[in-house]
């Protein structure tokens, strides 16, 4: 393995100064989410060797190696810790596989069992994922940022009740409108596990953490209130009370109109958003509150081209006044090709200027 230390460096790592410092970078910190994974020929010569998914997110030796590879390729100033959303469900002893082509598989869990749900043991579980963590900062140059993750309660309820992926995440949608005693007790349960989680993950190294909520754009208002602000302001009052400066990025894919009173409400250092929001609405009235990350939508990075500049350029351009931290709207696919990728990272350095 290389080892990317390099001598001498100061210890500035860009997303923490942009997320705590309320500083503004030109230009921009830069990395990708999904940024390990298939698109990489080095990512899918590892998982061969790893045998199942599974099997890399539990092995740090290859986890590690995983999340350095992009770090290797690209120069992007943050590395993200090699795992899963679903690792937490798996701890709490739900049976998770993933089938090869077609995504992960959960035994459905019936709201009824919810009281039955233990976190003993749970962090002890994910413990070779904390040692993947503790490897990785002790390997990456000090001026490259470590994020560690957890998904948010939504949308990892969404699996654990499904099953699996669902294209609008209807069965935990259902089951929250007529259970939503037994909703509310699953949510507050992966709030409280996933914010002990990220503080574990923070304790071995991770510098700033990131809470996905892919599907949080399916919600109507109240509902987004109460199954997406709610708990992830109880997360990040949680993750606060045991790290008072825990840097923390919110991702509430498809908030829309709703992010302002996601950020206000959940006391986020920074917001991902999707490429769905207006940059000038972001500049405007999210940039005032937190730090702005994204929005390039992954099909203009796959499709490349003048798409790919003219979309970098009015992201840069909208955002560049504030502070922001450049990455896609949601992951990047694993058709995308490479050369994109090196094309994206060249022009964002370069600046628009
Ligand atoms: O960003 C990174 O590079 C870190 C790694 C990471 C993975 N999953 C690796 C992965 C992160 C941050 C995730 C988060 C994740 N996982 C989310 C939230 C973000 C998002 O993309 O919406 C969700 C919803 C999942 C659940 C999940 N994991 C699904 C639906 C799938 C199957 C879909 C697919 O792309 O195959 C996974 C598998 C998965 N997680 C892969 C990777 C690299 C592909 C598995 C493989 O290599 O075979």
């Amino acid at each position: 393995m290389i080892e990317l230390k390099r001598s001498g460096t100061a210890t500035v790592r860009g997303l923490r100064s942009v997320l705590k410092d309320g500083k503004r970078e030109a230009p921009p910190p830069l990395w990708m989410m999904r940024q390990a994974g298939r698109y990489l020929p080095e990512y899918r010569e590892v998982r061969v060797r790893a045998g199942s998914f599974l099997d890399l997110c539990f092995d740090p030796e290859l986890a590690v190696e995983v999340s350095l590879q992009p770090i290797r390729r690209f120069d992007f100033d943050a590395a993200i810790l090699f795992s899963d959303i679903l690792l937490i469900p798996h701890a709490m002893g739900r049976n998770l596989r993933f089938v090869e082509g077609e995504g992960p598989r959960l035994d459905p869990l019936s709201l009824e069992e919810v009281g039955r749900l233990s976190a003993d043991g749970v962090i002890a579980q994910l413990e070779p994922v904390l040692e993947t963590v503790r490897r990785l900062r002790a390997v990456l140059a000090p001026e490259k940022s470590l994020i560690g993750f957890c998904g948010a309660p939504f949308t990892v309820a969404t699996y654990m009740i499904a099953g699996e992926a669902t294209p609008d995440q209807g069965p935990a949608r259902i089951a929250a409108y007529t259970n939503p005693a037994g909703f509310a007790a699953l949510i507050e349960f992966l709030a409280d596990v996933s914010a002990d989680y990220l503080v574990e993950q923070l304790r071995a190294g991770a510098d700033v953490v990131q809470i996905f909520d892919s599907w949080s754009g399916v919600l109507p208002e109240a509902e987004f209130e109460r199954w997406v602000i709610a708990p992830t302001a109880r997360m990040v009052k949680r993750i606060r009370a045991a790290i008072p400066d825990a840097a923390i990025i919110g991702f509430p894919k498809g908030a829309g109109m709703m992010a302002e009173r996601f950020v206000r409400a959940t006391g986020v250092d920074g917001i991902g958003i999707d490429w769905a929001v207006p940059v000038e609405v972001a500049a405007r009235t999210l940039q005032p509150l937190a730090a702005v990350q994204g929005n390039l939508d992954p099909l203009a990075l796959l499709a490349g081209g003048e798409a790919l500049d003219r979309s970098v350029d009015a992201i840069l351009a909208g955002l560049g006044g504030g502070r922001h931290i450049f990455n896609l709207g949601h992951g990047i696919l694993p058709q995308t090709p490479i050369a994109h990728v090196e094309r994206m990272v060249a022009r964002v350095r370069r600046g628009t200027g």
